[in-house]
């Protein structure tokens, strides 16, 4: 890979042993992917996870004298002041929760703690060359902004932060973008959940650069995030092109880069219930929670979930997860006020994976939109239903399943 002056010097350690440190990482990625330099990153996402291992790894380049070139805006860990205050964090959790914050203020991070940056304060321009880590973040900013980012883990983003470049290889080339594999979706698909759905037939999908023909145009911004997260958990997917909604893919002809496709593949109503029966179980007994907000709602889906509880008090808790300003939002438009008084709890700054702070729901049953809510939360002994929205709300006022 051939560096420029000003990169050599770096990696040389002429800026600082902490930016060196964050230079050779990024020189041995870049080269064990045959890219041949490193281009500026003009804004970053970090994917802090607020765990032992990404925080050693953060403290490490901070005790190295790094500083952030391109301020990160970060992911969420979870409200410490909250959960404290309902007695559900240990002191050891609590000192990594206050630990993170303070390495990542030290490096110069934006405390965004949200995991839509994409939405609100980190928003990528049309083929900008961005450096984002995060599921539905990635395949957001390549897709639906047309911005080029790789799938970058939370310590790859984090060095591009450092020393403010990115190895330009993969997504990040014009010829590698355009879509692979021709998707004709002949199921039914108007709502969010069914794109989420669709998102969980990426083993059917089978890899490449996904080019969907008949998906509605009327489709949301929030279908179009739960699509893509859902296609990067299951099936490391970079990113997706819809012709006529997706700007690099103006027609069918455009998305596919004037090439026939290497394969087309169809998905019928079948392989939505196949995709429902592998990876959404149901409920074994009355959910006693549900978890929204994986990745975090909008302002939208607030307001839905509220109108859904109007008038009524829910038998279950439910929480919902959200970026600050979403919530402030809320806040102001007594939206939050509504939804307190039916019983239901929004949170900012919270992220599911966190068994710091909801470790108390172990051994409970719950319900959820999102699989990888689901996910993530059964690895600390969570259990979740996967449903619609509509369902899960319905579940937790009549306190049944029904
Ligand atoms: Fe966001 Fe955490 Fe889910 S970062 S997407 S709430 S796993």
């Amino acid at each position: 890979m051939v560096l420029t002056k000003h990169q050599q010097d770096m990696l040389d350690g002429k800026y600082g042993k902490g930016k060196a440190m964050a230079m050779q990482i990024q020189t041995a990625v870049g080269e064990g992917f045959s890219a041949r330099r490193m281009v500026p990153a003009a804004r970053v996402h970090v994917a802090l996870s607020a765990q032992e291992a990404d925080t050693w790894f953060a403290r490490r380049l901070r005790d190295a004298g790094a500083v952030c070139a391109v301020a990160p805006t970060v992911n969420p860990g979870y409200c410490l002041e909250y959960f404290k205050g309902l007695g559900f964090v240990d002191e050891a959790s609590s000192a990594l929760m206050k630990e993170t914050e303070e390495v990542y203020r030290d490096l110069g991070a934006i405390l965004s703690y949200s995991c839509t940056p994409y939405l609100f304060g980190n928003i990528p321009r049309y083929a900008e060359v961005v450096s984002f880590s995060e599921t539905s973040a990635s395949v957001y900013a390549n897709s639906v902004l047309g911005a080029r980012t790789h799938r970058e883990s939370s310590g790859s983003a984090l060095c591009a932060a450092i020393t403010g470049y990115v190895p330009e290889y993969g997504v990040l080339l014009e010829e590698n973008r355009s879509g692979t594999v021709l998707v004709e979706v002949q199921a039914h698909m108007e709502t969010d959940f069914e794109l989420t759905l669709l998102g969980l037939t990426a083993k059917k999908i089978g890899g490449g650069i996904p080019v969907f023909k008949g998906i509605s145009k009327n489709v949301t911004t929030e279908g179009l995030i739960a699509l893509g997260a859902q296609l990067n958990v299951a099936g490391a997917c970079d990113m997706f092109h819809i012709p006529g909604l997706t700007p690099e893919a103006a027609d069918l002809r455009q998305a596919l880069g004037g090439r026939a496709p290497d394969r087309t593949v169809i998905i019928t109503e079948q392989d939505l219930e196949r995709a429902r029966e592998e990876y959404l179980p149901m409920p074994k007994s009355k959910p006693e929670f549900v978890m929204l907000g994986c990745p975090h709602y909008t302002y939208r889906q607030i307001r839905r979930v509220t109108e859904l509880l109007e008038g009524r008090t829910t038998a279950a808790d439910i929480w919902i997860l959200t970026s600050a300003a979403d919530k402030d939002l809320a806040a102001r438009t007594g939206l939050e006020t509504r939804l307190k008084s039916c019983g239901g709890r929004l949170l900012a700054d919270t992220c599911v994976d966190q068994a710091a702070c909801w470790g108390h729901l172990a051994g409970k049953f719950g319900a959820t939109d999102s699989p990888k809510c689901a996910y993530y939360m059964q690895t600390f002994g969570v259990e979740l239903a996967v449903q619609d929205v509509d369902t899960c709300i319905r579940w937790a006022l009549e306190g049944r399943i029904c």
